[in-house]
């Protein structure tokens, strides 16, 4: 059945689609050749659209399933550095929600950006388990906060030991210094024997966390729940991810309740030129 068909009536034989292959299949032909893709090389197939999206005459159309962004402007303006560098600049974790629900369609519009974050050999696998509703939010806060007074008596030499009566106040005094009371949390899931799921899942939060502020919300990467949810069963069976799947990353999501005035400092750059 073939992955692309090349229309031999429209391509210019620019081989544009040759030199862009990731996995080299679309062979260039000779110089009267028009490129083609032999059949025993399809299986080899990153399905990453690069050959059908950069076609300059549009000759190349997949035929495997494919799913385009809804407005198809690609490339059509570049951001400017400056505001690209002030945007990317001022997004800032965000530990104080206002108690407002996230609109889905916002969460399904950055999530439709996400999407189009790179992963390793195009095999798109993340998934998405949005919890969004701050009361099974703070339940998995109150599960964290349970593993942590577990450890406390039982292992001395954890990591977070130091932290743990810190969190615990805070706890105990109303507060959710695990999950921050955000109304919403986004976790990212893969298959638990694919063992690139973890990059691929990171990749794909850093887009929402860069996304959110565009969309008037801020996000805050959920460490503290990530390390207890790695090992603490009753909280995987709270979060009852599919089986065969694994939870990899989550992070909060919600509208701030406060607006930073600038940006803090950072460390500079530490560059090794060669
Ligand atoms: C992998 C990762 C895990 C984090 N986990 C938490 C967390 O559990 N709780 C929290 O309040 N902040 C968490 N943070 C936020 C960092 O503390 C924050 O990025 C850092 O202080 C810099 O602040 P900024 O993001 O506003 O620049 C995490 C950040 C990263 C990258």
């Amino acid at each position: 059945m073939g992955v692309i068909e090349i229309d031999p009536g429209m391509c210019t034989n620019c081989k544009i689609c040759s030199k862009i292959c990731p996995v080299g299949i679309i062979l260039p032909g000779s110089d009267s050749e028009i490129p083609f893709l032999p059949a025993a090389l399809e299986d080899s197939c990153a399905k990453c659209g690069h050959c059908s999206s950069v076609c300059p005459v549009g000759a190349i159309t997949p035929l495997y399933e494919n799913h385009p962004p809804i407005n198809n402007v690609a490339y059509e303006k570049r951001i400017d550095p400056g505001v690209l560098a002030n945007y990317m600049q001022s997004r800032r974790s965000v530990r104080n929600f206002l108690c407002k629900p996230v609109e889905k369609e916002k969460i399904s519009a950055i999530l439709e950006i996400a999407r189009f974050a790179p992963s390793g050999m195009n095999a798109q696998p993340v998934r998405w388990l949005v919890v969004n509703d701050p009361l099974k939010v703070r339940n998995l806060s109150a599960l964290t906060i349970e593993w942590m007074l577990e450890i406390k008596e039982e292992d001395g030499h954890h990591p977070l030991k130091n932290a743990i009566p810190g969190f615990l106040s805070s706890w105990d005094n109303g507060g959710d210094p695990v999950c921050r009371n955000a109304p919403c949390l986004v976790i990212a899931y893969t298959y638990s024997y694919y063992n690139m799921g973890f990059a691929d899942s990171i990749i794909s939060l850093s887009h929402i966390d860069i996304a959110a502020p565009a969309f008037g919300l801020g996000t805050c990467w959920a460490g503290i729940l990530q390390i207890a949810m790695s090992s603490y069963q009753p909280l995987k069976e709270e979060l009852k991810i599919p089986e065969k799947f694994m939870a990899q990353y989550s992070m909060m999501l919600g509208y701030p309740e406060y607006e930073f005035q600038k940006i803090p400092g950072r460390e500079k750059a530490d560059i090794l030129w060669r």
